[in-house]
C-alpha cells in the first residue's frame, strides 16, 4: 500500500487521518483551508515535512476560496491566512519554511488568478523535493550502518511523516533492502505512542524485522549490546546542530553516548533553521495534559494528577555523531548558521 499522508485532490486537500491508525486507514477531504490547519493542531498530520506539505496545500487551497479582484487585497487575506497556519504547530520548522515560500510566491504574482495558480505549483514542488531528498539521505545514510545493523528508533519518521519514504525511517528501509539490516527496536513514544502505532504499522508493511519497545527499555538494551546505531529523526535542527525531535530523543541521545554508540539524526535540508543559533532558542510546543493521563480516550491517571508534556526535546550538538541530509554527512562542528553579510 502507498503510503500518502498528504494529497492535494482536484481541488481538495486529502489527509490520511493519523490519529485513526493503526485501526483504521481514514482519508478525510478538506475544501476548506481551516480544516487543514486544525487537522495539523489535532495531529491528524503530523512529522515535520508532513506538516509542511499540509500547510502549503492548506494555503494553496485557501487560495481559492480568498475572494479578491485585486492582488492587494488577495496579500492581505492570505496573509492572515499565513498566520493562521504559523499558529498550528511551534517547533516544526518546515512549517515555517513551507508558509514563507508561499509568501514569496504571491509576493512575486501579480494577480489573484496568476497567484492560486503558482501557490498549487509550489506546493507540490514542495512534496516533490521532499520525496527526493528522502531517497538521497536513505542511501546516504544507510551507508553509515554496519553490516547487521541493529538500530533502535523513536516516534515516526516513515512516510506517514514526509513527502516520500521518510528520513529515519527511510533509512531504515533502504538498509533492510540491501541486506544491511538485522532489526530495529522501535520505542513506543508515549504519550502519542507514534513508535507503537505508527512505526509499526509501516515497518509491518515492509516486512522489515523488529519489535517495539517500551521507552524506558532503551538502555537496558544497549547495555546488553544489542544497538548498533540510534537514527532519530528532526523537527528543527538549530545552525549549532543543536536537533529538536519527539521528546524522549535526548535521553536515547545520553544513553547512545555513554554506551558509546553512533547516534544519527536523519532530515531534510528543510529542518534545518540556519536563522536558530542553538537548542535554547527553539520553540518547544507543550501538548495538552490529557495526553499523558488519558490513554485512547480512557483516564489513567487518578483524577486531578497533574501533567507536563513537552511534546520535544532538543539534543545538543555535542550528543550527535552525525547529521544526515539529501546534500550530505554532517559532523560536529556543525555550521549551519546564515551566511556573514559581507
Ligand atoms: O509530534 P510529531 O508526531 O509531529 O513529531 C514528529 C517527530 O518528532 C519526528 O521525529 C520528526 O518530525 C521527524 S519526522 C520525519
Amino acid at each position: 500500500m502507498k503510503v500518502e499522508p498528504v494529497a492535494w485532490r482536484e481541488g481538495v486537500v486529502a489527509i490520511l487521518d493519523q490519529t485513526q491508525l493503526p485501526e483504521r486507514v481514514v482519508i478525510e477531504e478538506f475544501d476548506d483551508w481551516r480544516g487543514v490547519a486544525e487537522a495539523i493542531c489535532a495531529m491528524k498530520v503530523r512529522g515535520a515535512p508532513a506538516i509542511g506539505i499540509a500547510a502549503a496545500y492548506g494555503l494553496a487551497l485557501a487560495a481559492r476560496q480568498i475572494q479578491a479582484n485585486t492582488i492587494d487585497a488577495f496579500r492581505a487575506v492570505f496573509g492572515e491566512v499565513c498566520a493562521a497556519f504559523a499558529q498550528t504547530r511551534p517547533t516544526a520548522v518546515n512549517l515555517f519554511g513551507a508558509i514563507e515560500r508561499l509568501q514569496r510566491v504571491v509576493a512575486q504574482s501579480h494577480t489573484p488568478d496568476e497567484a492560486r495558480e503558482r501557490l498549487l505549483s509550489e506546493a507540490r514542488a514542495i512534496q516533490r523535493e521532499d520525496y527526493e531528498a528522502d531517497h538521497a539521505m536513505a542511501e546516504r545514510g544507510a551507508a553509515l550502518l554496519p553490516p547487521n545493523a541493529r538500530v533502535m528508533t523513536i516516534c515516526n519518521t516513515g512516510a506517514l511523516a514526509t513527502g516520500g519514504i521518510g528520513t529515519a525511517l527511510g533509512v531504515i528501509r533502504v538498509a533492510y533492502e540491501q541486506g544491511k539490516l538485522q532489526r530495529v527496536y522501535a520505542c513506543e513514544t508515549r504519550p502519542r505512542l507514534q513508535g507503537l502505532k505508527l512505526t509499526a504499522w509501516e515497518l509491518l508493511q515492509e516486512g522489515v524485522p523488529f519489535e517495539v519497545i517500551a521507552d524506558g527499555a532503551a538502555g537496558t538494551l544497549m547495555a546488553q549490546g544489542k544497538v548498533d546505531a540510534v537514527l532519530a529523526g528532526a523537527d528543527r535542527i538549530a545552525a549549532n546542530g543543536d536537533t529538536a525531535n519527539k521528546i524522549g530523543t535526548y535521553t536515547l541521545a545520553v544513553l547512545a553516548h555513554y554506551h558509546r554508540i553512533p547516534f544519527y539524526i536523519v532530515a531534510p535540508e528543510t529542518t534545518i533553521d540556519p536563522a536558530t543559533p542553538d537548542g535554547a532558542s527553539i520553540p518547544i510546543e507543550y501538548r495538552d495534559s490529557t495526553e499523558i493521563t488519558h490513554l485512547g480516550g480512557l483516564q489513567i491517571a487518578p483524577t486531578g494528577a497533574p501533567a507536563l508534556n513537552p511534546a520535544f526535546d532538543v539534543t545538543p550538538a555535542s550528543l550527535i555523531t552525525a547529521i544526515v541530509t539529501e546534500k550530505g554527512v554532517y559532523r560536529t562542528p556543525y555550521r549551519f548558521g546564515l551566511p556573514v553579510a559581507r
